[in-house]
């Protein structure tokens, strides 16, 4: 599916100004490895490929990657993982990917796989015991009454726009971001998905560890779950071209 949009949806004639002699591409939420690194390549192949395809192979650029992550990820085992003959430079950026990474216009690819389900943080009506959301006794929105789910929902719609707004202006026109992430199909009650049981389970456990007394509540509190699995396609491509204003 990437190798695709790469194909259909990068436009390296519209971007070959910005590009000049660096093609650069982001893993935003790229763990340790060794995940990112066969996805890196992957996109460098295809686009190679289409600079071949296209006759610009005398104006191939070099390419660097840039992997995010929060800071206390483990970027030291992510750099000693690095093939010594990567086809690419390679940076650490630190950081939330809620907020800004990188200067304007200066990625030509974002790509992000399974980091998009975790929130910014848990929402804050959940810990409030006068709200009607107050996330009593569970970990998670499995099971929970609505407002819990909405106040889910509105914290992911609230991230996702902060996110699209952001990479909207770090992204060079014409750029493309690959986004892949968990989520349920529609017709799935919230309760059947299996991560979504999982976390049911979890919660239970942990209550029952509390009655025991070998978990104090307080730290039930800490282990609110940050993570929202959308009911929406899996697989979301967009060209910025289009997400931009003219
Ligand atoms: C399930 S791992 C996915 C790793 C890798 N992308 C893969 O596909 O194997 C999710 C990663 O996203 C990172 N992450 C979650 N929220 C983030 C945020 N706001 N900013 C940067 N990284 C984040 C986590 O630290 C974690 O390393």
């Amino acid at each position: 599916m990437i190798d695709d949009a790469i194909a259909k949806k990068l436009d390296l004639k519209q971007i070959s100004s910005t590009v000049e002699t660096t093609f650069c591409i982001a893993d935003l939420g790229c763990s340790v490895g060794p995940n990112t690194f066969t996805a890196m390549q992957n996109i460098i192949d295809v686009v190679q490929q289409k600079y071949e395809s296209q006759d610009l192979a005398t104006h191939m650029p070099e390419f660097q990657v840039f992997f995010n992550d929060h800071s206390s990820n483990d970027f030291n085992t992510l750099f000693s993982s690095l093939l010594p003959e990567r086809p690419y430079f390679a940076t650490g950026v630190p950081g939330s990917f809620y907020g800004w990474l990188f200067p304007e216009s200066c990625l030509h690819f974002v790509h992000s796989s399974y980091a998009l389900q975790w929130l910014s943080k848990v929402p804050e009506e959940l810990l409030n015991k006068n709200s009607l959301a107050w996330n009593k006794g569970r970990v998670h929105y499995t099971s929970a009454p609505d407002e819990v789910v909405d106040a889910y929902t509105a914290q992911f719609a609230k991230d996702l726009t902060t996110f699209l707004d952001t990479r909207a202006k770090e992204l060079v026109v014409g750029g493309l971001m690959v986004l892949i992430m968990s989520g349920v199909p529609n017709r799935i009650p919230r309760s059947s998905g299996p991560v979504e049981m999982m976390f049911d389970f979890l919660g239970l456990s942990l209550m029952d560890m509390a009655k025991e007394e070998t978990a104090q509540p307080a730290e039930l509190r800490c282990l609110l779950t940050e993570i929202m699995m959308a009911s929406k396609p899996l697989l979301w491509v967009k060209n910025l071209k289009k997400m931009r204003k003219p």
